[in-house]
Formats: C-alpha cells, structure tokens, sequence
C-alpha cells in the first residue's frame, strides 16, 4: 500500500504494555499503518523485540520501560514521544494485570497493586497527555483498554472488574471534557482474548481445562479472540477514519455483552 494511503502515517503514538498480546499486536499494526511509536513495558527484552520486529519492516518505534503504576513513568514515556518525534497523536493506554480472587481473599496490597496498574495509570497518563495534545491545533486521541468486565461482571474478579468499570467511565467522562477541544477518547472492551494474560488467568483456575472450554463456550461466535483482531478495532478507534467516534465502549468479544 502507498505510504500516503496509510491510516497512521506522519502519527506519533505511545502504547503501554506493548510487549505482549493487545499491545504487542496493536504496536505492529499501528507501526505498519504509518505510525512513530513509543513502545513501552515492565518486560524489557518481549518490548524490544517488538522495536525490532517493527524496525526489520521499515517502521518506526522505540523502547521505554515504563511501569505504568508510577506518575514519573508515565509521563517520560510521554515526554519521550514529544522529544523525538515532535508530537504526540495517540495515547494508548493498554496494560493491565488481573487478580483472579474473590474481595476476601484479596489483601490490600493485591488490591492497591491492581487500582494503580489499571486505574491510575491511565488517569497519570491521560492527564500529562491532555496537557500536550490541548497545545496542538489538531489535538489528539486517547485509547484505554478497558474489558467486556467493565461493562458485565464475571465471577471471581470484583477488583479487576471495578477497574475495568472505572476505565470505561474514565474513557466517557474525558471524551465529554475534550470534545469540543480536539481531543477524543474511547475505551476498548476485549473479550475473551487469547494472550499470555488470559492464559495465566485460566491456570489459576482449579481446573484450567474446564476453564478453557467454558471460555470457547461462552462466546457466541463460539471461539476466543485474538490480539491481531483487538488490534484492527484499535487501529480503527484511534485513525482519523473515526473522526466522529468519542466516548465509546467498544466491545470487541464475539458477541458475549449481546446476551
Ligand atoms: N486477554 C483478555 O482476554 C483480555 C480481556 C479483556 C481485557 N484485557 C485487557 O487487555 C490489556 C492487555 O492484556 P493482554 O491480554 O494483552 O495481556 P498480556 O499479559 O499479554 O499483556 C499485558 C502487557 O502489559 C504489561 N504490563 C503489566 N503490568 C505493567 C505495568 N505495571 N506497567 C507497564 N506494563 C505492564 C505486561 O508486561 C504485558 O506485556 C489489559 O489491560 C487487559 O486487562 C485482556
């Protein structure tokens, strides 16, 4: 495809947790599509194989390691994108973690570790990059990867759960705040997807072979997702192509959130 068709292309765009799954799949897309990246992760040698990947194809991207949990690194990962190259177009706050235990088996540091991943994270990130999108005339997009758990419940996960549920209200209420200043803001709602993440989750279950069939079963499309398809919702969220999209909870889950 010519460079000038590419939906991405002159964009500059960070992504967190762009060492595995979601975000590993969204950075080769967004990259393919045109798009300057800062990539960054808690997991520096999965991130950086990533840069190279995108780099051996022509692209263009660099690591951070940024632990999205801490203020500081979420806004150098920022600062990063600005220094190099110039702008900062997309936001796209995607790591997360899960805590697959009921509220009383969960301690507070289970709990303080999971609201600072997932929630706080995107809040210090939104805020330093609404700050630099306000001062460009054609302002920006942000992008959070919420869950179909922020907009039904699942057994066994009430904090990730309220996390999810938060982030998908954070992506509304700053889409309502920014609208009219040139920035707009979605949430993406994943499903069961199949990524490192899900397959962790599964094996902390008592009986992870029942747990990977009831995954595929609940689905009405009757399979579990794949990164490369949360990526192309993503990519599509975040161009120029949803120009009138803002305060959206994309479910992207075979359908599970229809029933
Ligand atoms: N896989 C699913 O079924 C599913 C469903 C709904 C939502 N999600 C959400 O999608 C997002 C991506 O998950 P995934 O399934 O691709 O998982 P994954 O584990 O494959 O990838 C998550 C990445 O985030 C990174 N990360 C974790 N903690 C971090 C931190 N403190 N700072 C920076 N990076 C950190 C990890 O190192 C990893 O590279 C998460 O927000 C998750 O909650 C996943």
């Amino acid at each position: 495809m010519p460079p000038a068709n590419r939906a991405l292309e002159g964009k500059a765009a960070v992504i967190t947790g762009a060492g595995s799954g979601i975000g590993r799949a969204s950075a080769l897309r967004f990259a393919q599509q045109g798009a300057r990246l800062v990539l960054t992760d808690v997991h520096d040698a999965e991130a950086d194989a990533v840069v190279r990947a995108i780099a051996q194809a022509g692209g263009t991207a660099c690591f951070v390691h940024a632990d999205v949990s801490r203020r500081a690194d979420n806004e150098r990962m920022i600062d990063v994108c600005v220094e190099r190259y110039g702008r900062l177009d997309i936001l796209f706050c995607n790591a997360g973690i899960t805590l697959p235990k009921l509220l009383s088996h969960s301690s507070d540091e289970d709990i303080d570790r999971l609201l600072a991943v997932n929630v706080k994270g995107p809040l210090y990130a939104a805020r330093h990059a609404i700050a630099i999108m306000l001062g460009q005339p054609d302002g920006g997009v942000l992008l959070f990867t919420a869950s179909k758990t922020g907009l039904v419940a699942q057994t066994d996960s009430p904090v990730y759960c309220a996390s999810k549920g938060a982030v998908v209200m954070l992506a509304k209420a700053l889409a309502l705040d920014y609208a009219a200043r040139g920035i707009r803001v979605n949430a993406l709602c994943p499903g069961i997807i199949d990524t490192p993440m899900l397959r962790q989750f599964a094996d902390a279950m008592p009986d992870p072979g029942a747990a990977w069939a009831a995954y595929r079963a609940a689905q009405p499309l009757g399979r579990l997702g794949t990164p490369e398809e949360c990526a192309a919702a993503a990519l599509w969220l975040v161009s120029p192509e949803a120009s009138f999209v803002t305060g959206v909870a994309l479910p992207v889950d075979g359908g599970f959130t229809a029933m």
